[in-house]
């Protein structure tokens, strides 16, 4: 229609005299997204409902620039309520776009909510991906990226063109009858995943894989590959043929610019690597292979797309580019502490990052997070401190906001260290003590890598070790000079990971296992950072589309409240 075409040509023309006017200033970036099951995409040769967005999967790319508005109108045409949550996004005075169960009352089938969040105060690479119901498992990801405002330079020199790479490992079948044995008796505790994708397609050279991705390069170029792990429960290696990787930034951090053969991603994880085209004309393999399981026998769950440089004739062939010893967890490790901030190098805020640096810090508190399996009632299960965490009816940020938790949670009633305690169910939040640092101690019981992440806040890296954390001699090694700040840190079997964040974001924040059968089985807590300051500049008051579900939900349709816990 003439109308329409004229108006939306307007509100561009609008848009981009605002963008010439106001130079670097934030802007609104409007979205809609129809989300569906879709059965027309197959990265393998496998029927499975796969969740789109629309119609695309990987979802599309947010393409954001420090302190912009984000629209994001979400329609949820699944037959079962939807959360998105954006990994890393900081949610800064506004834990109510977080969209997590202890935050958002979910979009019920058949209705759309819009997600209104500002990038404020960050940039690089994140993803965002469905929070609820097991349905990461089933796609509904997608890449984010927050660009540098003009007036800040970024540490290396303008690459030729970026990459987003979504990796992630993927199960055949459907993620409904897979969910359906979750805390079940019948659940067995580790299943391998059937393959990896690399944005949504099929490793390269393998019968059963449909389609394969490619990226196409100009020799003598430089490019930026944005790259995450979106998958449920494979950590990997990932590599290019005959290429090294320059490492320069992770979640929203420059790091120091160190170059790689190969580069670890865990679950959760993104980073940006720099890669420079400088081999002969030719096709090159780009590999992702699992960490701690062996593929030898089988290479179905391998990662493998293609690097194809533009005048190149020759298809890839041979071996594939040997990695690291999967199993050799200390190559892992010193490469973890490898990664340090680059101090000097401007990020979003115009003084550089290592302005803020935790040298001298005072610590308020201090959390011992033990990660481990737990049975209770014979129903296999994951918990912290020996407290597997109980989905309630009603998100936490509604109990607190109108209720002060009243019925829906007791505050701190949850263990900040573990104790020899039988496991049980609980709806754990802890205090947060506001503008207070918050030293967090990840230990990990389980025989795999896990990955912890925490919403609102970085976490400054400050130390891995093996075994038991003791307080003077764990204290001790920690790098407090130019630890790294991202959203979310591996913690190796048997060992410990230390960060610490500064509480500076009131709200109410999910801590949790990125492992997404350890997260959806109850390896998760919150952490509620309150400011007795009424003033609304503290504190964003709530949405004027907020949902009401659980206790507030007055309409009585029993189809509107959540499960009482998400594997029901
Ligand atoms: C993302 O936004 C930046 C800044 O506005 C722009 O330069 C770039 O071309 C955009 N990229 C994509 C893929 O849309
Ligand atoms: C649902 O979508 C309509 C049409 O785009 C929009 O006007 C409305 O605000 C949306 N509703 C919510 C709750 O976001
Ligand atoms: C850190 O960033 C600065 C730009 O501010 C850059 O010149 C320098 O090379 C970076 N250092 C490292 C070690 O990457
Ligand atoms: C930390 O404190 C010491 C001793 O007061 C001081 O010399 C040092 O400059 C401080 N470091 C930072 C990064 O502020
Ligand atoms: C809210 O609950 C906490 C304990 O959970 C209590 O300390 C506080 O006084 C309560 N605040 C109000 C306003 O009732
Ligand atoms: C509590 O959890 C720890 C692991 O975190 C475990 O070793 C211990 O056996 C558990 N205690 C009980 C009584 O289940």
């Amino acid at each position: 229609m003439a109308s329409t075409g004229y108006g939306r040509g307007l509100v561009l023309y609008a848009i981009l005299f605002a963008v010439l006017v106001a130079g670097s200033n934030a802007i609104d970036i409007f979205l809609e997204w129809k989300v569906t099951f879709d059965t027309t995409i197959k990265p393998v040769t496998v029927d499975q409902p796969i969740i789109a967005i629309n119609g695309m999967f990987p979802g599309p790319l947010i393409n954001a620039t420090t302190n912009d508005f984000v629209h994001v109108n979400v329609f949820n045409n699944l037959d079962e309520p939807l959360l998105f949550t954006w990994n890393g996004i900081q949610q800064r005075l506004n834990s109510w776009q977080d969209g997590v169960s202890g935050t958002n009352c979910p979009i019920l089938p058949g209705t759309n909510w819009t997600y209104v969040f500002q990038t404020k105060d960050q940039i690089g690479s994140f993803f965002y991906f469905p929070s609820i119901k097991f349905q990461k498992d089933a796609g509904g990801f997608g890449p984010i990226r927050v660009n540098n405002r003009n007036v800040i330079a970024v540490p290396f020199p303008k690459p030729e063109a970026e990459f987003d790479l979504l990796i992630g490992d993927w199960s055949y079948g459907n993620y409904k009858r897979s969910r359906s044995t979750l805390g079940t008796k019948e659940m067995a505790y580790y299943t391998i995943s059937d393959t990896i994708l690399m944005n949504g397609k099929g490793p390269y050279g393998q019968p059963f894989s449909k389609s394969f991705e490619s990226f196409t390069v100009t020799q003598g170029k430089t490019y930026r590959f944005r790259i995450s792990n979106v998958g449920s429960s494979v950590n990997f290696n990932f590599r290019i043929q005959n290429h090294q990787t320059v490492l320069v930034e992770t979640e929203g951090s420059y790091t120091n610019q160190i170059t790689l053969d190969s580069l670890d991603v865990h679950i959760g994880q993104s980073y940006s690597v720099l890669v420079t085209m400088n081999q002969n004309e030719a096709d090159y393999y780009m590999v992702a292979s699992p960490i701690l399981i062996s593929t030898i026998a089988d290479s179905s769950l391998v990662g493998v797309g293609v690097l194809h440089y533009s005048n190149s004739n020759a298809k890839v062939s041979g071996p594939l580019p040997r990695g690291p010893d999967p199993f050799d967890l200390l190559l892992s490790v010193n490469q973890a502490k490898s990664i340090r901030w680059n101090l000097t190098a401007g990020a979003a805020r115009p003084n550089p990052q290592g302005t803020f640096n935790v040298m001298n810090v005072t610590l308020s508190q201090t959390f011992i997070l033990q990660g481990s399996k737990a049975v209770i009632n014979g129903i296999p299960l994951y918990a912290v401190n020996n407290v597997s965490y109980y989905t309630p009816h009603t998100p936490l940020k509604l109990a607190d906001y109108f209720v002060n938790g009243t019925g829906v949670y007791t505050l701190d009633a949850f263990p900040l260290q573990s104790v020899n305690a039988k496991a049980a169910y609980g709806i754990s939040v802890v205090t947060g003590i506001h503008k207070g640092w918050v030293e967090l101690i990840f230990k990990n019981n389980l025989d795999v890598i896990d990955t912890w992440h925490l919403d609102g806040f970085g976490l400054h890296v400050v130390g891995f070790g093996n075994g038991d954390w003791t307080p003077e001699l764990s204290r001790s090694s920690y790098n407090l000079i130019d630890p790294v700040v991202r959203s979310t840190v591996q913690v190796y079997p048997r060992g410990w990971t230390a960060v610490y964040a500064f509480l500076d974001n009131p709200g109410m924040w999910n801590l949790r296992s990125q492992h997404l059968k350890h997260w959806y089985l109850g390896q998760e807590l919150y952490v509620r950072v309150h400011n007795d300051d009424p003033n609304p500049a503290k504190e964003r008051p709530q949405p004027e589309n907020l949902l009401l579900c659980g206790i507030f939900d007055d309409s009585n349709a029993p189809a509107s409240a959540p499960s009482p816990a998400p594997w029901t």
